[in-house]
């Protein structure tokens, strides 16, 4: 599996990764914003190669660079993909990507009954600090706020490992 920046040719699969994984999904027009127009955006992709096959975008996340802040703008698996350590390798690298580019703390927003996710951010260290009520106007559903106060650039590199 590869870890690589997107590209506007992984769009269409993004799009089609975020559409089985979000009740609202980012539409195809705002992955081509992040990568056209917006410099403070970091977008990358996983990518899984198998011999013989053309290779397949399993996962991709948005960070947005703030200052010295990391904002995790999305993050998905495709579904046949997940459990198999793909998250968490990709959100330690776009993590480690932020804090080689100056970011020295992380935030989120994540549903509230969204454990899995909260799971993997708490792995990180990430820890909730709030909560914006009905933050997802599709469901009303309260979003946690969440933050990593310090980003570890060698336990990150770490985690992006395989294995
Ligand atoms: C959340 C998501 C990105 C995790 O990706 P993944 O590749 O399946 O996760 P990983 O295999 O890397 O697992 C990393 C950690 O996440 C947590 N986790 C993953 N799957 C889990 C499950 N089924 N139940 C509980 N915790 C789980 C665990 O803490 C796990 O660490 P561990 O293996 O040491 O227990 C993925 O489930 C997904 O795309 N979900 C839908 C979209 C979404 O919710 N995105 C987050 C928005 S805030």
């Amino acid at each position: 599996m590869l870890l690589r920046p997107m590209t506007l040719a992984d769009v269409d699969q993004v799009e089609e990764i975020e559409q089985v994984s979000f009740p609202t999904p980012w539409p195809k027009n705002a992955f081509h914003y992040e990568l056209t127009h917006n410099r403070h955006a970091l977008c990358w992709v996983a990518e899984w190669n198998e011999p013989g096959q053309p290779p397949v975008v399993v996962a991709d996340i948005v960070v947005w660079l703030i200052i010295d802040e990391a904002h995790i703008g999305t993050l998905a698996v495709r579904p046949g993909y997940r459990g198999q350590g793909i998250g968490e390798r990709l959100l330690a690298q776009a993590l480690l990507e932020s804090a080689r580019a100056g970011a020295t703390h992380a935030l989120l927003e994540v549903r509230a009954s969204n454990r899995v996710a909260q799971n993997l951010y708490r792995k990180f260290g990430f820890e909730q600090v709030g909560i914006r009520t009905a933050y997802y106007s599709d469901t009303q559903e309260d979003a946690l706020l969440m933050t990593l106060p310090a980003l570890d650039a060698d336990r990150l590199a770490e985690l992006a490992q395989p294995g």
